[in-house]
């Protein structure tokens, strides 16, 4: 009887040892779960900044015959007027959606619904409230041809 006892005290033991063993097993997965998906996390950032910054580098080339109104691009458009050409991002300010071609001078974002003035970039109509971002566009002299790059405009204040 005695000897049944212990045997039942021990298999209780082992089952015990057993599961805390599985507990271990488990926690040391999940920690490295959670260290690989933090590789991952972070190599995408790395690589997605990597890739915001080789495209704010980028730099797209037009010849002088560009059409008066808007010019539409993927990532920008073009604008030009009597005086000036210049290049916004087509990126909305509410929320980063694409926005597309509009009416005349008027630009119009499908996902909410903000207008911009094609001419200054400026919001008409929310929930956008910033103007969205002007790009430098600078003519080419040597080339004779317009060069836009995906980068923000320096606005000069002199
Ligand atoms: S993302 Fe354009 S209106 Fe919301």
């Amino acid at each position: 009887m005695h000897h049944y006892k212990s045997c039942r005290f021990d298999s209780l033991n082992i089952f015990f040892m057993e599961r805390q063993k599985l507990i271990s097993r488990n926690t040391f997965f999940r920690m490295v779960t959670g260290l690989i998906l933090g590789l991952i996390v972070w190599v995408w950032y790395r690589l997605s900044g990597f890739q915001t910054e080789r495209e704010s580098r980028m730099e797209f080339r037009h010849g002088n015959d560009i059409p008066m109104g808007i010019s539409y691009f993927e990532k920008y458009y073009l604008i030009r007027t009597e005086n000036s050409v210049r290049a916004f991002s087509t990126t909305c300010t509410h929320a980063g959606c694409r926005i597309g071609k509009g009416n005349g001078n008027l630009l119009q974002c499908s996902c909410h619904g903000s207008r911009f003035d094609a001419e200054t970039g400026k919001p008409l109509k929310g929930p956008a409230i910033k103007p969205l971002q002007e790009f430098e566009c600078q003519f080419d002299e040597k080339n004779g041809q317009w060069v836009v790059r995906l980068q923000e405009k320096i606005l000069k204040t002199t």
